[in-house]
């Protein structure tokens, strides 16, 4: 079994991004700039921001910070948005999700200009992506595709079981496995109504768990010598750490992992990808490598 080291190789990418961002800057040219807007104080969101700007700094980018309370009016939210899209100093930005339930979150997301969407939530990156042209990919199946391929995790013709329901993980995932230029795989994609799921499971050369449910994926799912992903990453209580919680994934890694030829760990594993990617996402805008000339 081999160990899919989603740190390691998100160092590795972000070290990548710091030389491009370095001979950027050596030619005259200006730093990257990823803003993000984070509303009220979820403890997830929190530390999930504070990883962004974290590593918008290892990358050599500038980065922002604009934060709202968890009161602030729909229309505040959108006037910041229309606001980093006219800022000719943002190269991309994001609105950290889940937002407070009196804001439409389908209404913000559309409000972005889908050429600084580094997030690719807005339809015309969801869309354009769906029909394989260029736009801005979401990070988490982004990362995901670019472990598999580091690892040179074979995914052409092979069965690929996608596990979950959600819009940035399971419909993009799904979408880009089935491409011919990404994954070119044979696309399932199960959810916890779906029947026979277990025996669904068994048939995956590649099985992407992106569910929420510690635990979900239990060895007798899992087709020996397999690839498993696991999206998880649900805050269980511990109190053995300082934090009071630990992160738990969607699969058993202990009874898995034995069974299988790749796997990635919870944390450690598809968790720092996305952040990278997300960095990845940023200096495509920067270079307007994506929407040219627009
Ligand atoms: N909430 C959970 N994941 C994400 C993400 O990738 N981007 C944003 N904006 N919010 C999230």
């Amino acid at each position: 079994m081999i160990l899919i080291d989603g740190k390691a190789t998100a160092a590795t990418i972000k070290a990548e991004i710091a030389a491009q961002v370095d001979s950027i800057v050596s030619a005259g040219g200006r730093r990257p700039h990823l803003a993000a807007i984070l509303v009220g104080h979820d403890g997830g969101s929190e530390t999930y921001v504070a990883g962004k700007v974290k590593a918008c700094g290892e990358c050599g980018f500038q980065s922002t910070l604009i934060r709202f309370e968890d009161d602030v009016t729909e229309e505040a939210l959108l006037s910041k948005v229309r606001e980093l899209n006219d800022d000719p100093t943002v190269d991309g930005f994001i609105v950290q999700l889940p937002l407070p339930r009196h804001i439409n979150e389908q209404r913000v997301i559309e409000t972005i200009d889908y050429r600084k969407d580094v997030d690719g939530f807005h339809p015309i990156n969801v869309g354009r992506m769906a029909i394989g042209l260029p736009c801005f990919i979401s990070a988490t199946p982004k990362g995901i595709l670019e472990l598999l391929r580091r690892y040179h995790v074979e995914t052409s013709g092979k069965k690929c079981v996608i596990l979950g329901r959600s819009n940035i993980v399971r419909k993009p995932m799904a979408q880009l496995m089935m491409q011919k230029q990404y994954g070119d795989a044979t696309v399932t994609v199960c959810h916890s109504r779906s029947q026979n799921l277990k025996e669904e499971c068994r048939q995956a050369d590649i099985l992407i768990a992106a569910i929420g449910q510690p635990g979900f994926v239990t060895a007798d799912m899992v087709k020996p010598g397999s690839a498993v992903v696991d999206v998880g990453t649900t805050r269980v209580p511990d109190a053995t750490r300082k934090s009071g919680f630990r992160l738990s994934g969607d699969v058993r890694f202990d009874e898995v992992s034995p069974l299988c030829s790749y796997i990635t760990p919870v944390p450690g594993g598809v968790g720092p990808m996305t952040i990278c990617m997300l960095m990845q996402n940023t200096l495509l805008a920067a270079q307007r490598t994506v929407y040219t000339g627009e």
